[in-house]
């Protein structure tokens, strides 16, 4: 059955434009259009929109989503300006609309909208895991990639990758990926992009369909060309699109890690076991969060490579440390690189492995359904 469609738009020539972009696409009807919301609303015991596109560049008609929303409560609401703005995507999708596009769109990416937002909506509170380590070879790639399959597996929900590695990132070697955008053209771009145009910079997992990758610069040289202030927008941005954003960061601080780690939900500090100082550049590293005044809960640490691999080694870990280590991992370097390089994760293949064991821990961990206490025997 095809879509019965209400679009209200206040500028009469985008009007015209967006009505015939509604009537060339496939599976849709332009039911009725009005420039005024207030016209609609007086006419809502006629029809029976399954969607309703809202212009909410004009002044007042933000105000009047709930009433549409009760009003209409059989359809989607999807809001449409002339610009992508974060504050208002997250006011909108509380009043009661599914999403926003930007306008003008395409017969293409109004079905995209339509397809992704029609039916659970926009995401919202949606998490920022940033992933930082002090030095490089931490297993951090590893454990996102693994991670990011354990969270779209167990939760259903869908989980973005950015490979913020600007230089280095390797995170489509992992998944087998090639990819025909990046995060540099991602981040060019963000000015003209909405959620819906910003998803198709990243590449679907065929493994996993919930699991969606920004990959990194193609060379070492585009790292220059990303630039702080459109990253964080578009980090911002993908909070729109994915319940779980996972964000791989190149080793040390520069300017981009930081910025991340201020977008985060949850900061984690990584280090690898091996030569003896990962205590010691792990302190280093949390020195530099203190400042935050939620410093203690956003901060997390996780150890790789730990042996052996139990509880009391933790807590050995954690007293030296001074602080809480809420995840260690296992020398499992056969597994991770045997599965890595057959684009598979070893939380697939090996799932009942003590790397997958910790990994899905950790997953549930974010998810807020920890049942049990870390290493405690059920
Ligand atoms: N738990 C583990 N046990 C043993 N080896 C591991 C483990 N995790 C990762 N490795 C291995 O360590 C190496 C580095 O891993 P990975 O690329 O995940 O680290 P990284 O921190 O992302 O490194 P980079 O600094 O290059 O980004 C790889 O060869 C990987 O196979
Ligand atoms: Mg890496």
């Amino acid at each position: 059955m095809d879509y019965q469609v209400i679009l209200i738009e206040n500028n009469r020539l985008m009007l015209e434009r967006l009505s015939s972009v509604i009537r060339a696409t496939a599976g849709f009807n332009l039911i009725a259009r009005y420039q005024q919301a207030g016209d609609a609303l007086g006419q809502w015991a006629m029809f029976k929109p399954n969607i309703i596109l809202l212009d909410i560049d004009v002044t007042g008609n933000l105000g009047l989503i709930p009433e549409f929303a009760s009003a209409f409560p059989e359809a989607a609401l999807l809001c449409v300006s002339s610009h992508w703005d974060a504050k208002d995507a997250a006011q909108i999708v509380k009043a009661g609309a599914k999403g926003y596009l930007v306008k003008p769109f395409t017969g293409e990416e109004f079905l995209e909208a339509v397809q992704t937002f029609g039916k659970s909506g926009m995401a919202l509170g949606s998490e920022v895991l940033a992933f930082f380590s002090p030095k490089g070879k931490s297993g951090k790639t590893t454990l996102i990639a693994n991670l990011a399959m354990s969270l779209a597996n167990k939760s259903g929900e869908a989980v973005g990758i950015i490979d913020a590695d600007l230089q280095f990132g390797d995170m489509a070697v992992f998944f087998n990926l090639e990819p025909k955008s990046t995060i540099m053209e991602a981040t060019r771009d963000i000015k003209f992009l909405s959620p819906i145009t910003l998803n198709s910079y990243f590449v679907e997992v065929p493994e996993a369909e919930n699991i969606h990758v920004l990959c990194g610069t193609k060379k070492p040289e585009y790292a220059e060309m990303v630039d702080v202030a459109s990253f964080e927008d578009m980090v911002r941005m993908a909070q729109s699109l994915f319940r779980y954003v996972l964000i791989d960061l190149p080793p040390g601080f520069n300017p981009i890690s930081l910025a991340a780690s201020e977008l985060s939900t949850t900061t984690y500090v990584m280090a690898m076991v091996g030569g003896g100082y990962e205590v010691l550049h792990m302190k280093r590293a949390l020195g530099i969060f203190e400042a935050w005044p939620d410093y203690r809960s956003r901060v997390k640490t996780i150890f790789t490579r730990v042996s052996p691999c139990t509880d009391e080694e933790r807590r050995i870990l954690e007293q030296e440390l001074g602080y809480p280590v809420s995840a260690i991992l296992p020398n499992e370097y056969l597994l991770v690189s045997a599965a890595a390089n057959n684009g598979r994760m070893a939380v697939d293949i090996q799932p009942d492995t003590p790397l997958s064991q910790n990994i899905n821990r950790l997953s549930e961990d974010i998810m807020g359904r920890r049942r049990t206490r870390w290493g405690a025997q059920p």
